[in-house]
């Protein structure tokens, strides 16, 4: 699949079919360059109530003109003074879901026109990229073998705006290649995806530039480290533990690095406190956060961005087995922190605390941690918004920016002193659950204190980085999200 910018008047003859927005209001958003026989059919369907414009919706027409069959989908984007960022997302993914439905094999598509409040071309162009990639992204473990049917999309915009639209274009290849590499390692299942896998696939990465570094850890590294949280939760699996550091150095030597860590269970079964049969196959799911940063990594470098990022990937199993670790085990992390382990399924925390620990010594300027950290969070806010705490109020409100332009959505929950009393032990400085309540707060709790000396916020995607049911697959976020905070700090 590839992408370009063609700039009005469109050249003909044209590519299969031309994608065309259309307001509530009944006005095409490209109306000076929407073909007069088709504005002539239009009028038809709209005053018969077969197209109304509303977001969502669509209408395919096939026309003769001049011998040949032109074929157009019209998308509707919805009132134009209520259309934004969110609805134009939408028409975006209907519309190309009706190209592909049509088997079309290239598209002209001129919804990039539709000036709606928040956003500007460069938006637009880059939103198109990401939403198009991601519908027409399809899973699969080997390259298939008849080529999809959609080849090549064209962007349309006018001439004065062709800069910032290469600007957009550029942007949002980078952004859904990374996203594809998250939704690919995401949907592979757990005995391809191991954390061998996972340290493959960063090594891959690192290959692709100078500006990158590898460097990975092995369990006996962690030994000598000292990271028996980390440690305790691989220890019931045959699949070697690895914590792959991939750094991106883009700034200065003097800046300080933006550390991104990743929570990697290739499985989780949840130990010795196993889980349920029912649904288990999702928990390959676990390492969508490692995927992410992986992902990020990759976007980042391809844009080369002025910054150093640091991207952690902790990854294990988490299995049951004679060897495994125990409810009532006392763990001893690397900050010298002890941990009694009351549920081995909490193990998500065990191995992200001692990565914290290990993030300090890069003085960070900020660490962001992403993990499918709790079952809680999907209780409280669904497939939304993924959950966020923190410690540093402008790094969360930066971070919730970033969720708001990249229509990648979050939501802020308190990390408040009283929630660590739900953490107490008789028998270490802290337990790894605090009970039923506020679930994925003590979660967030619990990694805290292990990020006292940076500034740090913790996402929660287990609601978001995947998709249950029919559709189940990886949804490559919050790729979106990170990617326009680490756009954010390179322009500020
Ligand atoms: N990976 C799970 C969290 C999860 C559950 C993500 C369901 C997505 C869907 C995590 O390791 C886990 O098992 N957490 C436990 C914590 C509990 C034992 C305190 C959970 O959420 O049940
Ligand atoms: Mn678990
Ligand atoms: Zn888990």
């Amino acid at each position: 699949m590839d992408y370009s910018i063609e700039t009005l008047p469109l050249n003909k003859p044209q590519n299969d079919c031309l994608i065309i927005g259309m307001f509530e209001e009944l006005e095409p958003a490209s109306a000076a360059h929407t073909p007069d026989h088709l504005m002539q059919i239009l009028k038809d369907d709209i005053d018969n109530k077969r197209f109304s414009g509303k977001s969502g919706e669509t209408l395919t027409l096939s026309l003769p003109q001049n011998g040949t069959l032109e074929n157009y989908v019209i998308a509707g984007l919805g009132k134009q003074e209520k259309a934004d960022g969110q609805s134009f997302r939408k028409t975006l993914s209907t519309a190309i879901k009706v190209v592909k439905e049509n088997k079309f094999s290239s598209a002209t598509s001129l919804l990039a026109l539709a000036e709606h409040s928040g956003n500007d071309c460069e938006w637009r162009v880059r939103q198109t990229v990401e939403v198009f990639s991601d519908q027409i992204y399809k899973y699969s473990l080997q390259p298939p073998e008849e080529p999809e049917p959609l080849q090549h999309i064209s962007i349309a915009v006018t001439v004065d705006q062709q800069d910032v639209a290469q600007k957009g274009l550029q942007m949002g290849m980078a952004i859904a290649n990374g996203m594809q590499r998250t939704k690919r390692l995401g949907d592979l299942p757990g005995n391809i995806c191991t954390p061998t896998y996972l340290a493959e696939q960063a090594i891959e990465i690192a290959e692709t530039h100078e500006q990158l570094s590898i460097n990975i850890l092995e369990e006996s590294d962690m030994e000598a480290l000292g990271m028996g949280s980390f440690l305790a939760v691989s220890r019931g699996s045959r699949q070697p533990a690895k914590l792959i550091n991939l750094s991106y150095q883009g700034g200065d030597s003097d800046q300080k690095p933006i550390v991104l860590v990743g929570k990697g269970l290739t499985f989780d079964a949840g130990g010795i406190s196993l889980k349920p049969g029912a649904g288990m196959d999702e928990m390959k799911y676990d390492m969508c956060g490692g995927a992410t940063v992986l992902g990020v990594m990759q976007a980042v470098t391809e844009l080369q961005l002025p910054l150093n990022v640091i991207g952690l990937v902790a990854s294990s199993e988490n299995l049951p087995d004679g060897d495994a670790n125990k409810p009532g085990d006392v763990l001893t992390s690397m900050s010298g922190l002890t941990i009694e382990v009351l549920n081995t399924d909490a193990e998500g925390r065990l191995i992200l605390c001692d990565t914290l620990t290990y993030a300090k010594q890069f003085d960070p300027d900020v660490v962001i941690d992403m993990a499918t950290l709790t079952g809680a969070c999907l209780v409280a806010l669904g497939r939304v918004p993924s959950g966020l705490l923190g410690n540093d109020d402008k790094l969360c409100d930066d971070l919730l920016d970033a969720a708001e332009t990249s229509c990648d959505k979050l939501w802020r929950l308190p990390l408040w002193e009283e929630y660590q009393e739900q953490l107490k032990s008789n028998f270490a400085d802290m337990a790894n659950i605090g009970g039923r309540d506020a679930g994925t707060i003590t979660a967030a709790c619990f990694l805290s204190r292990f990020a006292e000396d940076f500034d740090w916020a913790h996402l929660d995607i287990a609601g978001t980085a995947w998709r249950t049911g029919q559709n189940k697959g990886a949804t490559g976020r919050p790729v979106p999200l990170i990617m326009q905070y680490l756009l954010n700090r390179a322009n500020a």
